[in-house]
């Protein structure tokens, strides 16, 4: 496996693959691996020849009230993690490597990112598009995959890809969770044993408004006061609980099966999270 840390040399190595005729698949993560992760990797490998995974830290989308420093890293973990899965290459830049000192340009979508965790994070999703536009073009992927669990940022990255002619297939793979339901995040860390099992009220209450779609109910604002109940009723407050549209992300008061996904975010003091359920 090999590694990067100059986006010049895996630019050069990129294209030396491709001129082999090999298909690259690209994973852009934060690192801190998780079985997520790794799930899109094991994804990544069905649909390239050799899977590149980025592992950044990205400071541009964290505002500076948000937990950049804190951030857990592990970066010799990951790259066992990652040789382990048969990755051809990680990169991992500094973020000298990436953003000169005086970078003025964004990359920014600009109807999508609005509400739900761009409401509460309103400079979040235009670093996530700028670092991912950087590394579409440092790489010169034919596939990227990116996890539902980050629904809207999956959202967001297929609008850009969209309107800004990127030739690259975009993968959305499923949510990983524990086996008791919790959705894997590397911010789990955060949690102590008492928040952790509250926060099973998030994908236990998604799962219950699932089975009531699945019976009949198609009154959104049920399902959403169903799912506040119970999160609250676990001392976890939510920012937002909607019944939304899963490609334009506009909300819905009735369900249509197929074509809805319930997306949350709930706060513990300075605790967040996030999870969804395709309806
Ligand atoms: P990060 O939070 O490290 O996530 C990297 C990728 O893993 C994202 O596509 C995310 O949706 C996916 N992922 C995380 N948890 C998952 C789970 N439980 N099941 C399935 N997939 C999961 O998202 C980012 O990093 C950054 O914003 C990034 C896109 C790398 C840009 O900096």
């Amino acid at each position: 496996m090999k590694t990067f840390t100059d986006p010049a040399a895996l630019h050069a190595w990129c294209a030396e693959q491709k001129r082999a005729g090999r298909r690259i698949g690209l994973v852009p993560t934060m690192g801190f691996l998780h079985e997520g992760h790794l799930s899109l990797i094991r994804e990544a490998r069905r649909h390239a020849d050799d899977v590149v995974v980025s592992i950044f830290v990205n400071p541009t989308q964290f505002a500076p009230n948000e937990d950049y420093a804190a951030y857990p890293r592990d970066e010799a973990h990951d790259l066992a993690l990652c040789e382990a899965e048969g990755a051809a290459a990680v990169f991992l830049p500094k973020p000298a490597d990436l953003y000169a000192p005086d970078a003025s340009t964004w990359v920014e979508e600009t109807v999508l990112e609005k509400g739900y965790c761009g409401a509460q994070r309103p400079i979040h999703f235009r670093g996530v598009c700028t670092v991912v536009a950087k590394l579409f073009n440092i790489v010169g992927p034919d596939v990227a995959v990116f996890g539902q669990k980050d629904f809207q940022q999956a959202a967001v990255i297929r609008r850009m890809v969209r309107d800004l002619n990127f030739p690259i297939e975009i993968i959305r793979a499923p949510i990983v969770r524990d086996e008791d339901g919790l959705a894997k995040s590397s911010r789990n860390t955060y949690l102590t044993p008492e928040s952790r099992a509250q926060a099973l009220s998030l994908s236990r209450s998604l799962r219950a408004a699932k089975a009531a779609v699945e019976a009949g109910e198609r009154d959104a604002a049920k399902l959403e006061a169903l799912i506040r109940a119970e999160t609250e009723a676990n001392g976890w407050i939510p920012d937002y609980v909607t019944v939304a549209d899963a490609d334009s992300l506009e909300p819905r008061t009735t369900v249509t099966p197929g074509h809805n996904v319930i997306l949350i975010a709930c706060r513990q003091g300075r605790l967040r999270l996030i999870d969804n359920v395709l309806l």
